[in-house]
């Protein structure tokens, strides 16, 4: 293994949205070599069908485009690219590091290669015109954006009338029993596992804070009504560890 990069970071509570940035854009360009395997191994392989579960709830009829907002490696891209032949795959992330993995990944697979491309964007300013995708989809990201609100809102402007939005994250599970059970595994199971596979297990700590500090599904889809969807549904999975949102753009 490298030499660790031995990083601390303040809690999620105490970051300034401008530190929480710069932090999150520290932390993913660092763990890019082993997030996908780091992912498969603390989620016991879940992500998969997380992301799967997520492709199958979407539609598209309109433009036939997908936007993968915070692709990261670009799972759910691939995802949904696979899923639907017809449907044209654009994915935005502002670490350059994940996107390059995103790109080796997809340059792999011959089916959809010529469907799905990368851009270097912010979550917070898409540089799309209004009205042009069917649906935008963030996996594991918006916990990781301080403006949650704000980015809600410039997905919408991107997405049709009757667009979706759909948001896979994870967070504390809301039956009381297994919150203890949750908390004890991802302070002090998670970051010992992560520990042994990457040079950044600073990282995972933060990993662990961002998702304990999710608000609730209730707070968490007032937000999304808030930023002008109708209809937002939320499925909990694999206990409620992480839930899919979905939304519809309009009343
Ligand atoms: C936990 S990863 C999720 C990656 C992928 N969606 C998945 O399912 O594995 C979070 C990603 O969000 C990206 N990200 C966080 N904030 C962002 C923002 N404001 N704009 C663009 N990307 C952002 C990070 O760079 C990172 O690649």
């Amino acid at each position: 293994m490298k030499e660790s990069l031995r990083r601390e970071y303040a809690p999620v509570k105490d970051l300034k949205p401008d530190d929480h940035i710069k932090m999150v854009q520290d932390i993913f360009s660092t763990i890019t070599g082993k997030y996908d395997f780091l992912n498969h191994l603390l989620s016991f392989r879940r992500d998969v069908a997380w992301r799967r579960f997520a492709a199958r709830k979407m539609h598209f009829s309109v433009t036939r485009r997908y936007l993968d907002v915070a692709t990261g490696t670009a799972d759910l891209a691939l995802e949904v690219a696979r899923r639907y032949p017809e449907v044209q795959v654009i994915g935005v992330d502002f670490v350059l590091e994940m996107l390059e993995k995103a790109v080796e990944k997809s340059a792999r697979r011959d089916k959809i290669r010529d469907r799905v491309h990368f851009v270097q964007a912010d979550a917070l300013a898409l540089p799309f015109a209004d009205a042009s995708f069917d649906v935008v989809g963030i996996a594991f990201g918006i916990r990781n954006i301080p403006g949650r609100l704000g980015a809600l809102r410039e997905f919408s402007r991107v997405l049709v009338d009757g667009g979706q939005v759909v948001v896979l994250e994870m967070q504390s599970p809301e039956q009381k029993m297994l919150r203890p059970l949750c908390t004890f595994y991802l302070r002090h199971v998670l970051p010992r596992l992560a520990r042994r596979f990457t040079r950044n297990p600073a990282a995972y700590l933060y990993l662990a804070d961002s998702i304990l500090h999710f608000p609730s599904s209730d707070r968490f889809s007032g937000m999304m009504r808030d930023a002008g969807f109708a209809d937002v549904r939320n499925y909990p999975l694999t206990l409620g560890i992480t839930r899919l949102y979905v939304g519809r753009k309009g009343q």
